[in-house]
């Protein structure tokens, strides 16, 4: 079973440095969060992986095989999917017609992707249901969360073996969050690994087993989910839970 370790990256954009030290590991089977405030590398982090971004140092392995300087096409190709920030659908495209092209990596017939669709949808509760059938719909006519479930299904017509999530609950009703989270949950149940940059700490750690937190490009804490609940600067930071000291100024969240 294939285990994703990302060692000591650092990444720029131009002269800015977006990532100073990033090390995670996500095991088989494993779903884990990747938690921080605005700007401090989580979407940096998941593009490095998937190829997007170019390390400056460090390496992302797979399986214990180098990614870093492969192209996003043969890292796809290998397992590992992204699900970016923002949806990022084909408006004009029907959603079937977007969720045929999550498949494009398998080269899979026009029956079997069907197959895939059907096979996927049973993932999802209410929602993915209505979906079916809207099939046919533009992307564009669908609404926020309808957009959002329909490009988690994308990313899982790519059958991957790890799936990377960039805040699949931005911009969503918390009803529909928690349909979401419902589906997330279940993709994880059935093996798929997952790594998952979420903003919403409480929504995150319902799926997750351990959690990563990244500070200016660095990760500043590391623990199990169990643990972090416990944990009094995360419980004031990410929970919103206890009092509001600790969220003062820039400083640096306490690992201990
Ligand atoms: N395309 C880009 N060009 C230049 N700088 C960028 C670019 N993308 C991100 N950055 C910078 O890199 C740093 C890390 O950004 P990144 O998008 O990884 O943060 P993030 O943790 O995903 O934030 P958010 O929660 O807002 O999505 C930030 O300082 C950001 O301004
Ligand atoms: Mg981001």
């Amino acid at each position: 079973m294939p285990k994703l370790e990302v060692k000591n990256i650092a990444a720029f954009y131009g002269r800015a440095q977006a990532l100073q030290d990033v090390s995670l590991v996500v095991n088989p089977g494993e779903t884990v969060a990747l938690l921080g405030a605005n700007g401090a590398g989580k979407t940096t982090t998941l593009k490095v992986i998937s190829g997007l971004v170019r390390a400056a140092r460090g390496e992302v392995l797979f399986d214990g095989k180098r990614l870093t300087g492969k192209s996003p096409e043969s890292i796809v190709t290998m397992g590992i999917v992204h699900v970016p920030e923002g949806r990022h659908l084909f408006p004009g495209l029907t959603v079937q017609e977007n969720l045929y092209l999550g498949s494009t990596p398998r080269k899979l017939s026009r029956a079997k992707m069907k197959g895939e669709i059907d096979r996927i949808f049973q993932l999802f509760p209410a929602l993915g249901q209505h979906l079916k059938q809207h099939l046919d719909r533009p992307a564009w006519a669908l609404s926020g969360g309808q957009q959002q479930m329909v490009a988690v299904a994308r990313g899982l017509m790519a059958n991957p073996k790890v799936l990377l999530l960039d805040e699949p609950s931005l911009g969503l009703a918390p009803i529909i969050v928690k349909q979401l989270f419902q589906v997330i949950g279940r993709i994880g149940q059935e093996g798929t690994t997952i790594l998952l940059v979420e903003q919403n700490a409480p929504m995150a750690f319902s799926v997750s087993q351990r959690a990563y937190v990244i500070e200016a490009g660095k990760v500043t804490v590391q623990d199990t989910v169990e643990q972090l609940r416990q944990n009094s600067a995360v419980r004031n930071a990410y929970l919103g839970l206890g009092g509001e000291e600790s969220r003062s100024g820039e400083g640096e969240i306490a690992t201990s």
